[in-house]
C-alpha cells in the first residue's frame, strides 16, 4: 500500500472472537453425535491437567443463544466457531446426524438475526474416531472423507455462511497431536508418518475447497488457517527486516520440531510448491508427491487466516546469517508462560502478505490471565486489555502495509485449554464452571468500545 494511503482499519473490518467446537459445545453424549479422538483422549488418567474433559465445556450447545446475545452486548460484528465433524457425520463418513446438522443451523440463525457473522472452520482438531481406527490422517481416503463432510457443510449452511475455513493449525495437529504426543491421539509417530500426514491433510484441504466451491450456495469466500510463531526484526534496518523475514519462512531440522514453521505448510498452499530448503532437509523422510497432488493442495482460496499469539526477535549476525535476540530477564509474559510480542502483529501480517499476496485475517490472538471474580462481583483484567490495545495497534499499523480484513480474538470466552484443561482463561467472557455463569471481563467492555470506533483510539 502506498505511503501515502495511512488509513489504519478497513470500515469494514471484520471484528470479532473465536471459540472451537470441543472447547466450548459440551453435549458429547448427546442427540447421536458420534465420538471423536479428544472424546477418547481426554478419558485416559493423567492425560490432560487434573483430569478435565469437555462434556461439558461451557455447555455452548444448550446456552448458544444466551451465548450469542453476550456477542452482541460486546459489539461482536463476526464470530468464528467450529463444525464438529461427528457431530454432522457421526462415523465420519456415511450416516448424516439431523439432529447435529439442526444445532448448526440453529446457532447460525441466531447469529444473522443478531447481525454477527458467521465464520466456520471446518476442523478445529476433531477427528471422528470410527475415521481415527481406519487410520486417520495416515489413511489416503481422508482426502475424500473430508470432502464429503466439506460437501455437507456446504449443502446445509453455505446458503448463509459466506465464510469457511478448511483447516486450523495443521502444525498442532499434526505436531502435538503425532510428534510429541501431548494432544490426541497422543501418539509418537514415526517422523516419516507425520510428513504423510501432513501431506495428506494439505490434499484434504484442496478437495474441501473444491468442494465448497462446488456445492456453495452463493460465492463463497475459502481460507486456511495455520499458526506459528512470528519473526521481527530488532531495528528497522534492512538486513534486520531481511534477517527476520528469512528466520520466518525458514524450516527448523528433520526432527521433532519439524511442524512449527510456516512455509511447509502455506507454500504449498498459496504458491503450489514445497519450499526447496524442505524438500532438501526433510527428503529422507518424505512420501511421495505428484504433480497432481500439488495442483490439488494449490486448489486457490480467497483469504489466508493466520493464528498469531508471539514471535522471536531476530537480528542479522555477524556471520550473515539470522540471529535470534535473547529475551531479557523479566521478560512480559502472559499466565501461560507465552511471551508478550506486540510487534509479530505488525510485521507477521506484512511478511506474509508480501510473500502470499492474500487478504489476511488474524485468525486468532489472545493470551490467557489469572482472571478471578472480585469481591465487587466483576471480573477485572487489566493485563488483557493492555495485551490488547499493543497488539491491535501493530495490527492497525500493518494495515498501511498490507490487506487486512479481520480480527478474532482467542477467544470469546474461557474454555476447556486442550491438555491444560480448565486451567487456563483465554476468554474475554468469565465462565463460571460450576454454574455455568458467565460474566463480561472488563476487556469485553473495552473490546466493544475499540469495535464502535472502528480501532480508532489504538
Ligand atoms: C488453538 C486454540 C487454543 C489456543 C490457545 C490455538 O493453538 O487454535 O484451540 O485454545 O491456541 O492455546
Amino acid at each position: 500500500m502506498s505511503e501515502n494511503k495511512k488509513s489504519g482499519f478497513p470500515v469494514d473490518f471484520a471484528w470479532g472472537a473465536a471459540t472451537s467446537s470441543y472447547q466450548v459445545e459440551g453435549a458429547v453424549n448427546e442427540d447421536g453425535k458420534g465420538m471423536h479422538i479428544w472424546d477418547v483422549f481426554t478419558k485416559e488418567e493423567g492425560r490432560i491437567w487434573g483430569n478435565h474433559n469437555g462434556d461439558i465445556a461451557c455447555d455452548h450447545y444448550h446456552r448458544f443463544r444466551e451465548d450469542v446475545q453476550l456477542m452482541k452486548k460486546m459489539g461482536l460484528k463476526a464470530y468464528r466457531f467450529s463444525i464438529d465433524w461427528s457431530r454432522v457425520l457421526p462415523e465420519g463418513s456415511g450416516k448424516i446426524n439431523e439432529k447435529g446438522i439442526a444445532f448448526y443451523n440453529a446457532l447460525i440463525d441466531e447469529l444473522l438475526k443478531n447481525d454477527i457473522e458467521p465464520y466456520v472452520t471446518l476442523y478445529h482438531w476433531e477427528l471422528p474416531y470410527e475415521l481415527y481406527k481406519r487410520g486417520g490422517w495416515m489413511n489416503p481416503q481422508i482426502v475424500e472423507w473430508f470432502g464429503e463432510y466439506a460437501k455437507l457443510v456446504a449443502e446445509q449452511f453455505s446458503d448463509r455462511v459466506k465464510y469457511f475455513f478448511t483447516l486450523n493449525e495443521p502444525q498442532c495437529f499434526v505436531g502435538l497431536g503425532f510428534v510429541n504426543g501431548d494432544h490426541a491421539p497422543g501418539v509418537q509417530a514415526p517422523i516419516r508418518d507425520t510428513f504423510e500426514m501432513a501431506h495428506n491433510a494439505l490434499k484434504a484441504h484442496g478437495r474441501a475447497v473444491q468442494m465448497l466451491r462446488q456445492y456453495g450456495k452463493q460465492n463463497l469466500v475459502i481460507g486456511y488457517a495455520p499458526t506459528a510463531s512470528m519473526c521481527y526484526p530488532e531495528t528497522e534496518r534492512e538486513e534486520d527486516i531481511a534477517a527476520a523475514r528469512e528466520a520466518l519462512f525458514s524450516l527448523p531440522p528433520a526432527g521433532r520440531e519439524w511442524t512449527w514453521n510456516v512455509s511447509w505448510w502455506s507454500d504449498p498452499v498459496l504458491l503450489g510448491h514445497y519450499p526447496e530448503e524442505g524438500i532438501m532437509k526433510y527428503e529422507k523422510y518424505l512420501p511421495k508427491i505428484t504433480e497432481e497432488d500439488l495442483k490439488l493442495i494449490s486448489e486457490p482460496i480467497d483469504m489466508y487466516g493466520q493464528n498469531i499469539y508471539n514471535g522471536r526477535c531476530i537480528r542479522m549476525g555477524k556471520d550473515g546469517k539470522p540471529e535470534e535476540v535473547m529475551r531479557y530477564e523479566g521478560f512480559p509474559k502472559t499466565a501461560i508462560d507465552w511471551p508478550v510480542t506486540p510487534e509479530c502483529l505488525y510485521w507477521g501480517p506484512r511478511f506474509l502478505y508480501e510473500r502470499y499476496r492474500k487478504p489476511i485475517y488474524i485468525t486468532e490472538n489472545g493470551l490467557s490471565c489469572h482472571d478471578v471474580i472480585s469481591l465487587d462481583g466483576k471480573v477485572h483484567d487489566p493485563n488483557r486489555i493492555d495485551f490488547t490495545a499493543r497488539y491491535l495497534g501493530q495490527l492497525k499499523k500493518a494495515c498501511d502495509d498490507a490487506d487486512i480484513r479481520g480480527y478474532f480474538h482467542w477467544s470469546l470466552m474461557d474454555n476447556f485449554e486442550w491438555s491444560k484443561g480448565y486451567s487456563e482463561r483465554f476468554g474475554m467472557i468469565y465462565v463460571d464452571y460450576r454454574t455455568q455463569e458467565r460474566i463480561l471481563k472488563d476487556s469485553a467492555y473495552w473490546y466493544k468500545n475499540i469495535i464502535e470506533t472502528n480501532g480508532r483510539e489504538l
